[in-house]
């Protein structure tokens, strides 16, 4: 009882925060956790308070919930109950890292965030975009992102570097074939046309010391003031 009167009011009010919400999206083995850490680290030498995070997880009941997901374990239940579980981690992120953070003026940047809901259950399990709506108005509500970045590299190219990283032990969305991640791409560039105000599609293809600096290009274009721009001149 205690939780969901915690979770009830903030995601219904108007944020005011002066913190900014930055989201990384994408395939496997974009790079999206390096690309992460590097620009916090940009953002830090600016000065800012900043707090990186991930999904699903990023406050311990969620961290609970991956384990759920990621193992296969709520597979067999099918993708509307994989989308509710996503939700609830998502509510719970919000509610305990999220929100406190860019209340208190801190940035946040979460590697992933509900467009990987939108599409890998949403547009790959087939389920009714309207649903999918439903729940991001009541999980998330306000608290969307002011940019999300979407790091784009063929899917082969994507399963081998997330391969390399993991060795055996893909984890529950790994193992889909490669269809499954080619569609995962299509849908992830679909939604970086669909929604040009928030989200930048960025090539990730090459070193990631290149891709960080046109994560930077968008950042300083799109979030920093003119005077943070000018110190990013000189
Ligand atoms: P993770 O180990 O964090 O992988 P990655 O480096 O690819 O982000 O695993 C997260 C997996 O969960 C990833 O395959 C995408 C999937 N996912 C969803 O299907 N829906 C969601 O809402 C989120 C946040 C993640």
């Amino acid at each position: 009882m205690q939780a969901r009167a915690r979770s009830a009011s903030p995601r219904r009010s108007k944020r005011t925060a002066r913190g900014r919400f930055i989201t990384f999206e994408g395939g496997e083995g974009t790079g999206k956790s390096t690309q992460t850490r590097l620009l916090a680290e940009r953002l830090r030498s600016q000065g800012l308070e900043v707090v990186t995070t991930r999904e699903p997880g990023g406050s311990p009941g969620a961290e609970a919930i991956r384990h759920v997901l990621l193992s296969g374990a709520a597979k067999p239940l099918g993708p509307m109950a994989e989308a509710l579980l996503f939700a609830a981690a998502r509510a719970d992120h919000i509610d305990v890292t999220i929100l406190p953070a860019l209340s208190r003026g801190a940035w946040v940047i979460s590697d992933r965030f509900a467009d990987s809901t939108r599409v890998y259950q949403g547009s790959l399990g087939n389920l009714d975009p309207r649903m999918i709506e439903a729940l991001e108005r009541v999980t998330v509500g306000d608290t969307r992102p002011d940019l999300t970045l979407i790091l784009d590299l063929p899917a082969e190219e994507g399963l081998a570097r997330a391969a390399a990283r993991s060795g055996a032990g893909a984890d529950r969305f790994e193992a889909e074939d490669i269809q499954f991640h080619r569609t995962l791409r299509d849908a992830f560039r679909e939604l970086a046309e669909r929604e040009p105000a928030r989200c930048v599609l960025v090539d990730a293809h090459g070193a990631a010391e290149s891709v960080a600096a046109a994560v930077w290009d968008a950042v300083g274009e799109r979030l920093l003031n003119a005077s943070q721009k000018m110190e990013k001149a000189g």
